[in-house]
């Protein structure tokens, strides 16, 4: 799916994802009411890791893969992690599970014949939770939280039958992560109480265990039959062995739960052989689980391997296929985007798919539309796919003698004429500002959590300003001030819920430049290509006159992580008038700081090292890793502005041009001493 799109597609895309994934987030973990299926879910997160590493200078400040679940829900008392609570990679094919296994290897650098045993698990679908034992003792149990603060759940915890509160034989400090998980049995009766008692039904078992061990009250906990199972570990004061495996024996020792399901594997083969007993047995197994875990056995190799952005190299979720549902298409909607494009939404008869009621499916565009032969009233087949909501993946009916659908030549919102440019498979507005949606689009993502970010100006306020006429473009949201009094007049806005909007504006006026530029939704222009762009011109307003210079368009192919495409973006929107206008209007409302690119401070940051030759004790890939967890760049040839190169036996021309440049070389030996000392 990611092949065929174009860099706006991806850039719409990656926007709507990045949202939708954290409202997803957000009813998971503070609401415990999703309303899409775990599978779903993953199938997003999938289609936006996918999308960024197809066009990674579109990689959004807010982008899912660098956060992970939702930021703690505020009832409980919130605590910082040790260690970070990492989330997993997913694959979904064996094919996948074999590339891991080659990344691994050559990851490591390791000869053909060496054996890389890994652990294979269930992937038991609960909550994630860590507990901690000083000195023996359970100190503290807490959630995943974002990853990095989760909830103190301690009172909760010491309900739980599974959970020891004290571990003769542990070490000073043991921390064990695990899944805190509710049986589908106990689930089922706590629901059936539940509902005879008017609470809440919980919409699967996770949930359940999530409300229930996430109470204020620990005495609900304990009435609620939850139950917990180890699958790793955090801060420790002395290993616990020299394997995964290992390790897991010992915490099993101290009388903490493991999976029945354990084994160790030498080959991919028996990891595959062991996923596919697994799934076999899942439908008899007394809980919920949605796949397998791998994990690479040896630690000192989980060591090496690290981690990416938020999952570690070394561990992978081998994910149960998701389910496919049918049912009928009961109407088709038209929304229009920010850049005026038509999207068609199937409004569908609503159908359980994993647990989950679905009543949309995306339906991409016209010509997706035509190649199903999609009609209202046709029974189509559902399947979780690269969509927020599920995709139409067939058309049962399409042989049946009915009219076609057909697509609208005008938009639904301003009539303006709708039509696909040349070679484009999307239809778009062409009412430009004109169009309400297109307005309203463009100030929601103006006040984006990747843009201005203002806090309680979100898209239904934004919708309701818009609509009483205090909204236009950008420059109002920093004269909303001059509609205080009418504001307080308005349902649901109190003295102090103003004061907070209203501050938390003006909060905004000394604001970042790189978020106003991807702020202002010109094509293509993401965060990482605004910055891009402010490093060359330093101000949206030089950028604007570059832009409309006679020979803007060249002039701005040339900067550092721009090409023809985001050019050609930039002089369109600088050369229509109303955009101008409203950036003129927004720059005198606002003072945007002076560009600055923020770094981790290291001795290393921001130097530029060059791997030559060939490296013996580990692959380029992971030197790479290590540069950059010094917070160094890495490049691939040699120039005068490379700060450092490491030359493995083999360097040739790269190493002949340091020595011309006087660029400082060193052996690998020397480079791991640095990384060691870091
Ligand atoms: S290992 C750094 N093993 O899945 C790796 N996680 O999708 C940490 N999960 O946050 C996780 N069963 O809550 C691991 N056998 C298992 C698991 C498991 C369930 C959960 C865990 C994690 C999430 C990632």
């Amino acid at each position: 799916m990611a092949e065929e799109v174009s860099e706006a597609d991806a850039a719409n895309r990656l926007m709507r994802l990045a949202k939708e994934i954290a409202r997803h987030d957000r009813l998971y973990h503070d609401r415990d009411a999703p309303e899409i299926s775990d599978a779903d879910y993953d199938t997003l997160v999938r289609e936006n890791r996918e999308l960024e590493a197809r066009f990674p200078h579109l990689v959004r400040p807010d982008s899912p893969s660098t956060r992970l679940g939702a930021a703690p829900s505020g009832v409980l008392a919130k605590v910082a992690h040790a260690r970070p609570m990492l989330s997993l990679e997913n694959a979904f094919s064996e094919e996948e599970v074999r590339e891991f296994m080659r990344r691994v290897r050559r990851f490591l650098s390791l000869a053909a014949e060496e054996t890389v045993a890994v652990t294979a698990e269930p992937k038991i679908d609960g909550l994630s939770c860590l507990l901690r034992y000083e000195r023996g003792a359970l100190v503290l149990a807490a959630t995943r939280g974002d990853g990095a603060v989760g909830e103190d759940v301690t009172p909760n915890a010491r309900t739980i039958p599974d959970i020891p509160q004290q571990i003769a034989a542990a070490p000073d400090v043991l921390e064990v992560r695990g899944e805190i998980y509710m049986s589908k049995q106990n689930f089922a009766a706590l629901n059936q109480r539940q509902e005879a008692s008017g609470g809440k039904v919980f919409a699967n078992p996770r949930n359940a265990a999530a409300g229930s061990l996430r109470q204020k009250d620990p005495a609900v906990t304990a009435e609620r039959p939850v139950r917990f199972y180890a699958h790793g570990w955090g801060e420790l004061s002395q290993p616990l062995g020299a394997t995964q495996a290992d390790a897991m024996a010992r915490i099993q020792s101290f009388g903490l739960p493991i999976a029945a399901m354990f084994r160790r594997c030498e080959t991919v083969d028996a990891m595959l052989d062991h996923y596919r007993a697994i799934e076999h047995a899942r439908a008899d197994l007394p809980f919920d689980i949605d796949g397998v875990v791998y994990k690479v056995d040896r630690l000192d190799w989980q060591e090496r391997l690290g981690q990416v952005a938020r999952a570690p190299r070394w561990a992978l979720a081998h994910k149960f296929p998701a389910e496919k549902a049918e049912t009928t298409l009961e109407a088709i909607d038209i929304q229009v985007g920010r850049t005026g494009k038509l999207t068609p939404v199937g409004r569908l008869k609503p159908v359980g798919v994993g647990g989950v009621i679905v009543a949309n499916a995306t339906l991409h565009n016209r010509d997706e539309i035509a190649r199903l032969g999609l009609r209202v009233g046709d029974r189509v087949r559902i399947q979780r796919a690269g969509d927020v909501i599920p995709q139409v993946v067939e058309n049962l009916t399409r042989d049946e003698p009915r009219a076609p659908y057909m697509f609208p030549g005008h938009c639904p919102q301003c009539g303006s004429e709708a039509a696909a440019e040349e070679g484009e498979v999307d239809v778009r507005c062409t009412g430009g500002l004109i169009c309400p949606a297109q307005r309203i689009e463009r100030l929601k993502h103006f006040v984006s959590r990747g843009a201005l970010d203002i806090e309680g100006l979100g898209q239904k306020t934004i919708l309701e300003f818009a609509q009483v006429g205090w909204l236009q473009s950008p420059a109002d949201i920093f004269r909303l001030h001059r509609h205080r009094t009418a504001l307080l007049g308005r349902e649901g806005w109190k003295e102090k819920s103003a004061h907070n909007l209203l501050a938390a504006i003006e909060a905004k006026r000394e604001l970042d430049p790189a978020r106003l530029l991807f702020g202002l939704g010109i094509r293509h222009v993401g965060i990482v290509t605004a910055k891009d762009l402010l490093r060359c011109f330093g101000t949206v307003e030089a950028l604007r006159q570059a832009a409309t210079r006679e020979n803007g368009r060249a002039e701005l192919s040339g900067v550092e992580g721009v090409g023809p495409v985001v050019a050609e973006a930039l002089v369109d929107f600088f050369h229509e008038p109303h955009n101008r206008e409203a950036l003129h209007d927004l720059l005198s409302e606002v003072r945007p700081q002076p560009f600055t690119s923020a770094v981790r401070e290291t001795e290393w940051t921001g130097k530029t090292i060059v791997f030559t030759g060939s490296l013996q004790t580990m692959s380029r890939d992971e030197a790479k890793a290590q540069a950059e967890r010094l917070g160094a760049r890495t490049a691939g040839s040699v120039s005068a502005r490379t700060d450092l190169v490491v030359a493995g036996p083999g360097a040739g021309s790269k190493l002949k041009k340091a020595e011309t440049l006087g660029v400082p070389v060193i052996g690998e030996g020397e480079w791991a001493r640095i990384v060691a000392d870091a």
